[in-house]
């Protein structure tokens, strides 16, 4: 009656978090990505979700490793990609791509997991403070994180009799390789970015970890949508 925790991008940043606090619990994890998770016990499986083909491979796994359903299972839908664009000039190509990894892929993998989502289980989107406001230069993301929320509401609905639950967990500024990618190395914009949440510093990863295991385990959060942003100041 194993516990499985079905993780996308657990490579690194938030994603890996989640694996290490799922295993710390004695939940078996897949995880979904590239590169491998680091975290010991998880079970990786090297997929590009930008890709052809990733389904019939997770479909295998999931019936190579996680077998018939037992245990609970939660789906965390993490990985994704953040680029900077704007709304008047988007590709088709582009905005496909982005949409695909962020939108699409959850949508499959609900389907791809279905038959084992027992009493208990869960599907855990990972949206944004850009899944409820926009700002300049990330119209592809703010489109993807919004549409998140749309998804996961609708989750809830088709969840209906099923005793399976649903949420969106809203990270704010984490300190993750996405946000040094995103906004560079300099120590004066890093503090600077720190000094926009109440705290005046960034989010860990296993913050954002603990709000996800609270929503995996608190089924009355059903269909909510969560801020974990360490109070965002607004500009
Ligand atoms: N960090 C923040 O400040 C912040 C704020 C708000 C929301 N979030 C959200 O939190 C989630 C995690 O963010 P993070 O900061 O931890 O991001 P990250 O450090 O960039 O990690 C992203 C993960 O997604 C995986 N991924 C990306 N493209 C993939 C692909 N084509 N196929 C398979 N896996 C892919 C990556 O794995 P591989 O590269 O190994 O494939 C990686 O493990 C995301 O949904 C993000 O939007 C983050």
């Amino acid at each position: 009656m194993a516990d499985w925790a079905i993780i996308t991008g657990a490579s690194r940043g938030i994603g890996q978090a989640l694996a290490v606090r799922f295993r710390q619990h004695g939940w078996g994890v897949m995880n979904l990505s590239r590169r491998p998770c680091p975290v010991p016990g998880v079970v990786n499986v090297g997929v590009d979700l930008a890709a052809p083909g990733w389904e019939a491979q997770v479909g295998q796994a999931l019936r190579d490793s996680v077998g018939p359903p037992s245990g609970r299972l939660s789906l965390v839908h993490n990985a994704a990609l953040y680029e900077h664009d704007d709304a008047l000039s988007l590709t088709a190509e582009h905005f496909r791509r982005v949409l695909e990894v962020n939108v699409v892929v959850p949508a499959v993998l609900n389907r791809l997991v279905r038959e084992r989502l027992t009493d208990g289980s869960s599907i855990l989107y990972v949206g944004s403070t850009l899944s409820e406001k926009a700002v300049r230069g990330n119209a592809s993301y703010v489109t993807s994180k919004h549409a998140l929320v749309g998804l996961m509401r609708a989750t809830c609905q088709d969840l209906v009799g099923t005793r399976v639950h649903t949420a969106c967990i809203c990270p704010g500024f984490t300190d993750t390789e996405m946000l040094h990618e995103h906004v560079g190395e300099d120590p004066a914009i890093l503090e600077a970015v720190a000094k926009r949440t109440t705290f005046g510093r960034l989010i860990e990863p296993r913050e954002i970890a603990d709000v996800v295991w609270l929503c995996a385990n608190t089924p009355v959060l059903n269909g909510a949508v969560l801020h974990a942003n360490l109070g965002q100041i607004e500009s």
